[in-house]
Parts: structure tokens; sequence; C-alpha cells
């Protein structure tokens, strides 16, 4: 049994992942917060798992919520409400929420958001395109998601450095709840609050304008939840879209064929290829190594394991993407890949209610430094690089690149 949670396994969780996948596809195991929760790594398993509406969201159902509460980074202080949000709520709630959210962030929103991403991504950049090297994470992943989620969302250009310190903060320091993030939580949601507020005087055409006004029945968000959802967008939109960035860039910069095949591509001016790439790229090395916590409502099966009710379990998106079973040579990077039905950004009813922003911003960014900097290389020994030893999340700290100046 390999060692999971290590710092090997922070570097390179595949073969670790192999082996459960073969050996104990559905395995009890104690996570390094102290928590035990079911590991599925199998595709079937997971992509069952993912859909089963007996694996609530809601941490009331965990057989030890008290100690669970503390322990998942869910913080205690339940007062702030900004915990119940999509990903911790189940039908009929979620139902409601997700519908009215849809109505707000639209696929038209997204894409009338395309020039936008553009001029973020030329911008950053422009930052360091003259310099010869950067960090890529530091200088243009970090950055860009945050300021491009606060201008959907409307949050006024004076305010915006204010989330990137709170969002530095928070994916510095993980998801947990103690110290200075639960202070960045709680200036976010003070300023969240005011701003719902401010805006419900002056409706706009951005993103909180548009959840105030989204009503169904007449049913309408109540401030609360309008904040929990503004912050569940900031939060569930930031990181991963980060990761995304830095994850993919980085297996570009590693396997220099596909890599090449990419740029000529994108010089004939095609999209065809950028568009399976983005998708090869999070089922290969995705963002979200484990979907978020579910729990057990009932006893059931999951890939003949009998699990109790309160137990949770989480599922392994990044080993399930991984699995033989279903991917034909799965630990190749085939940019091209057509059958290629990952789940790196969920399934069922939680399935990533922010895909269309993520690949505009995956899409857009990959194709613009591959285009600017075409001898983008990795300014490090791959063995260098660190990992963040996250448990949902799976990053890179930094991503030291060289290049031609820009003149
Ligand atoms: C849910 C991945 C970007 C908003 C999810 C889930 C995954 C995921 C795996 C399901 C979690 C579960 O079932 O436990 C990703 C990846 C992204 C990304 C890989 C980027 C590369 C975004 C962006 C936004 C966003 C940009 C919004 C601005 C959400 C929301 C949910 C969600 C609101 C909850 C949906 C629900 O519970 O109904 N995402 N996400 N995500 N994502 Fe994303």
């Amino acid at each position: 049994m390999p060692e999971l949670f290590s710092w090997e396994f922070a570097t390179d969780p595949y073969p670790a992942y192999a082996w459960l996948r073969e050996h104990a596809p559905v395995r009890w195991t104690r996570l390094p917060s102290g928590v035990d929760a079911w590991l599925v790594t199998r595709y079937a398993d997971a992509r069952e798992a993912l859909a089963d509406a007996r694996l609530s969201k809601n941490p009331v159902h965990h057989a030890d919520e008290a100690g669970a509460r503390g322990k998942t980074g869910i913080p205690g202080e339940r007062g702030a409400d900004l915990m119940t949000h999509l990903l911790n709520i189940d039908p009929p709630d979620h139902t409601r929420l997700r519908r009215l959210v849809s109505k707000a962030f639209t696929p038209r929103r997204v894409a009338a958001f395309a020039p936008r991403v553009a001029e973020l991504t030329d911008r950053f950049i422009d930052g360091f395109a003259a310099e010869g090297h950067a960090d890529l994470i530091h200088a243009f992943a970090f950055p860009l998601p945050i300021y491009a989620i606060c201008d959907l969302l409307g949050v006024p250009p004076e305010d915006q450095d204010d989330f990137r310190d709170w969002a530095g903060m928070m994916i510095r320091h993980g998801g947990g709840p103690r110290g200075g993030v639960a202070r960045s939580v709680k200036r976010m949601r003070a300023y969240l609050v005011e701003l719902i507020h401010r805006k419900r005087g002056d409706l706009g055409d951005d993103l909180i304008s548009g959840l105030i006004r989204a009503s169904d029945h007449g049913e309408h968000l109540t401030e609360n939840e309008a904040a929990a959802m503004a912050f569940i967008l900031l939060f569930a939109g930031f990181e991963t879209t980060v990761n995304l960035i830095g994850n993919g860039m980085h297996t570009l910069l590693r396997h220099p064929a596909q890599r090449a095949a990419l740029q000529e591509s994108l010089a004939r001016g095609e999209e065809g290829l950028l568009e399976t790439a983005v998708e090869e790229l999070l089922r290969f090395d995705g963002p979200v190594e484990l979907a978020t916590w579910r729990y057990a409502t009932e006893p059931l099966t999951i890939g003949g394991q009998p699990v109790a009710a309160g137990d949770p379990v989480l599922v392994v998106l990044a080993a399930a993407d991984r699995d033989p079973g279903r991917f034909a040579g799965p630990d190749t990077v085939d940019l091209a890949r057509r059958d290629n039905p990952h789940l790196g950004y969920g399934h069922g009813i939680h399935y990533c209610l922010g895909a269309p922003l993520a690949r505009l911003e995956a899409r857009t960014a990959l194709a613009t430094l591959l285009t600017r900097l075409p001898d983008l290389r990795l300014a490090a020994e791959p063995e260098d690089l660190r990992w963040r030893g996250g448990l949902i999340m799976r990053g890179l700290r930094t991503l030291p690149v060289a290049f031609t100046p820009e003149p």
C-alpha cells in the first residue's frame, strides 16, 4: 500500500491512485485532518456516487457532525451562513437555488465576457513579457481568475485589489477555518452583504444584479442567499481556475510534441484542438483532486463495498479520470482525445456551474501564452517544483518559466 498524503504523494499522486483503483477501489481512509472517509477511485463507481441521491452534501448527515465541521474546513460559525451554498445543500433547496442562479449565470453572459477575459489575459502578460522570465502562478494564473470573477460579479474596480488580497490569504493557507483565513472570509462576507445591499437600489447588468433580479415563481434570493452565492462563485471559481491554468501549462511544458501540435494549430487560426486540449489537460491533471464531501443518508453499497449511514464519501476525481477501465492510455496526454467524458467538473446535480467560464478562461490563457511567448520553457527542474498539499485541490506553488522577451 503506497503512502497517501506524503510529500511524494503531493508531487505525483497518480501511482498511489493506480494502486487504490486496482486493490482497494473503495477504501476507508484516515485523512490528514484526522477524519475517516471512503475514498472512491474507479471511474464507474465515481460517476455513480456523484449522482447518487443517497449521498447528501449536507454535513448534518455526517455521523460525527460536530467533529467533522471543524475538520472538513467548514467554519463552525454558521451564523454567517456563507456556507449554506450550492455545494453544501441537497434538493429541494439545491434545485431552487441552482435554478435561480442559472438564470443569472447564463452561457450567454459568459460568452459576452470573452473580450474582457482576453483583455485581462493580455494585461497580465504585459506585466512580465519584457522580462524574459516569470513565475506563471504568481504573475498570471493567480490574478486572472480573481479579477475576471470580480468583474463578472460587478465588484467595482477600486475594490478588486481587496479581493485579490483576501483570495491570496485563502489560497496560501488553505480553506481552513482559522486565523487570517477566517478574518478574510469575514471581511469578504461583510463586503458582499454591503455590496448586494447597495446594488439592490441601483441594479446594473452585472452578475450580482442578475442574482438580485432572478426570480422563480415569484421567489427571490434572500440577501443572505445572494451573499452565499456570490461567495461560492468566487471561492469555487478561483483556486480551481488558477490550478487549471497552472497544471495545464505545466503539462504542456513537459509534453513538447503535444504542445508543438497545439501551437501549430493555433497559428493556423484553428480552435478545435484548443477545445479538446483544455478537456484533456483537465482529465490528465485537473485542479480538483477530490470532489467535495458527501455523506451517506442510509446504508448503501459502492462498488460492492457496504457503506454505513453517516459515513463520509470522497470521490477521487483525479483517480477516476486515469482509470484504464474507461480511458484508452489514461496516463498519456493526447490533446486531440475525443472520447473524454472526464469527471473534472463533477457529474450530476452539482456539476460545475462555472464550467463555461472556466473553459473560456483556460482556453484564452493557454492560447495567448503560447502565441505571445512561443518559446516558453520551464525554468526549474520538474522535481524541484512544489505542489500545494491541499486535500481537495491540486496545484503548483510556483511555475518558473523563461522565454525570449517581447520587444
Ligand atoms: C462545482 C470543478 C471552475 C463554480 C464544481 C464541482 C467540481 C468543479 C468538480 C463539483 C463538486 C462536487 O460535486 O463535489 C471546477 C473546475 C474548475 C471550476 C475544475 C476550473 C477549472 C469554476 C468556476 C466557477 C465555479 C470558474 C464560478 C465562477 C462552481 C459552483 C459549483 C461548482 C457554484 C457548485 C455547483 C452545485 O453544487 O450545484 N466545480 N470548477 N467553478 N463549481 Fe466549479
